[in-house]
């Protein structure tokens, strides 16, 4: 792997110019705030390197990765008006709002992509407190990766900020993980990578924190700074390290956990932690956010620099997140039981799985683009893997036959972990998004209480694109 380092000075580089936006409108109804998606530019890579040409969510007439925050308390709406001046279609996906049907932005399943030129109007209620994000979800693999996705942040309504053993303030961290060429440009002809598809998914070279290559953000030294730690990438997953800053996990996808060490993480694509660290004290070393790219060889890709002055010593207990209360337990007495069996990818493939109406075989398959199945079909987008009956529980027991780890996400609920082999997540834990290594298995239960169609899929996009999706339906 070839990392662009902060040291790297480029020679050469060729100068962009700045993108142009690729239509016009007319703003008739401007009832809505806009939130444009639109070509922009940004400075992805270090110092001396050239701005990237990226894609952008915004609110304001520049276009930023990542997109503008968007920020609402618990039980308010959030509204906006998609504009797209973007060359391709698209819509957005709220992830892990549990959101009215035709809000969800699953094109094609819950609504038409949105054309060039064209606008759809987005109005919803944010039910449940955590951090969140948006992003595009059509040609999500090329979209995302082009930088159409941002923050989503719902309040809770209760105070925690400033109480005892609470954080005095947060930070959102957005990590994504860019392939760039040696001008900074983003590498734009791998989207139907197959050999990426079949392994672990198209990786990038340049991991960054709220888009900037190593940054580095000021904390008070004693300072509790409650993290808000979002994994935007298409693929990679990031193992991440907080050492030496008494790290805490206080939330997982949004949800409250009794807080618990967390000097390592592994957040797949789309998983969020919310963390409260400790600034180290006065005379101590500074530290930093630590990422393993998967060789052991921990690499800093932020650093937290310790300046002001000291805060007063705190509470080692950390205050914890206040609970939900709006999310249905399961019934586990009689649940509907369903099954997803993951299979395919390199070193183990698969010989044969349903695609468009027929059953092929291993090469056809791969002529196709698909290289994945959930049980036995790949990308089913004509029936759904199963129907549940509103409110009835559903318990589900995932199986990765693969090779690879998968990170299945579904849309419009959370679910409960019931077991899990591995550490990467914990039982009892409540999620939008699972990590499923090699071999594992998985047993997660949720209320199917939120009526309408809901993709289930992968979410390392080079997974979904090339079979790992299907949807199932609650009436
Ligand atoms: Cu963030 Cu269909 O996903
Ligand atoms: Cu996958």
């Amino acid at each position: 792997m070839v990392w662009l380092s902060r040291r790297s000075i480029l020679k050469g580089a060729a100068a962009f110019g700045s993108a142009t936006l690729l239509s016009r409108h007319s703003f008739a109804d401007a009832s809505l705030p806009v939130l444009r998606a639109a070509p922009a530019s940004a400075q992805l890579a270090p110092a001396g390197y050239p701005a990237t040409p990226v894609w952008a969510y915004s609110r304001e007439a520049a276009g930023t990765v990542p997109g503008s925050e968007i920020r609402v308390l618990a039980g308010e709406s959030v509204r906006y008006q998609l504009v797209n001046d973007l060359p391709q279609p698209t819509a957005v996906h709220w992830h892990g709002i549990r959101i009215e049907n035709a809000m969800d932005g699953a094109a094609p399943l819950t609504q038409a992509t949105v054309p060039p030129g064209d606008t759809f109007d987005y109005d919803f209620v944010a039910p449940d407190p955590g951090t969140y994000w948006y992003h595009s979800h059509n040609r999500s693999t090329e979209q995302v990766a082009r930088g159409l996705a941002g923050p989503l942040i719902v309040e809770d309504r209760e105070p925690w900020l400033g109480e005892k053993g609470a954080a005095t303030r947060e930070l959102v961290l957005v990590l994504d993980d860019w392939l760039l060429d040696s001008d900074a440009g983003i590498i734009e002809d791998r989207w139907d990578d197959l050999h990426a598809a079949s392994h672990g998914g198209r990786m990038g070279n340049t991991v960054t924190v709220n888009s900037v290559a190593y940054p580095e953000l000021d904390i008070q030294p004693g300072e509790r700074v409650r993290l808000r730690i979002i994994n935007m990438a298409t693929d990679r997953i990031m193992t991440l390290s907080l050492p030496h800053l008494s790290a805490r996990l206080i939330a997982l996808d949004g949800h409250p956990v009794r807080p618990r060490g967390a000097e390592t993480l592994v957040l797949g694509p789309a998983q969020r932690a919310d963390v409260a660290i400790d600034g180290r004290r006065d005379g101590e070393p500074s530290t930093g956010l630590m990422l393993d790219p998967g060789n052991d060889e921990w690499v800093e890709i932020a650093s937290f620099i310790h300046s002001g002055d000291t805060v007063l010593a705190h509470n080692p207990d950390v205050r914890p997140l206040p609970a939900w209360g709006t999310l249905a337990a399961p019934d586990l007495s009689d649940p509907q039981r369903e099954t997803l069996m993951m299979e395919g990818g390199a070193m183990r493939g698969m010989r044969e799985a349903r695609f468009a109406g027929k059953t092929m075989g291993f090469r056809e398959l791969a002529a196709n683009g698909m290289v994945w199945a959930f049980n036995g079909a790949a990308n089913q987008m004509d029936e759904p893997m199963f129907r549940a009956a509103l409110g009835r529980t559903v318990r589900m027991e995932l199986t990765n036959r693969s090779m690879f780890p998968h990170a299945i996400h579904l849309h419009g609920h959370h679910f409960t972990i019931l077991s899990q082999r591995g550490a990467a997540n914990m039982e009892g834990d409540v999620r939008d998004t699972v990590l499923i290594g090699a071999d594992e298995t998985v047993e997660i239960a949720f209320v199917a209480d939120n009526p309408g169609v809901w993709m289930i899929h992968c979410h390392m996009l080079s997974h979904q694109q090339s079979g790992m999706m299907a949807w199932f339906e609650v009436a």
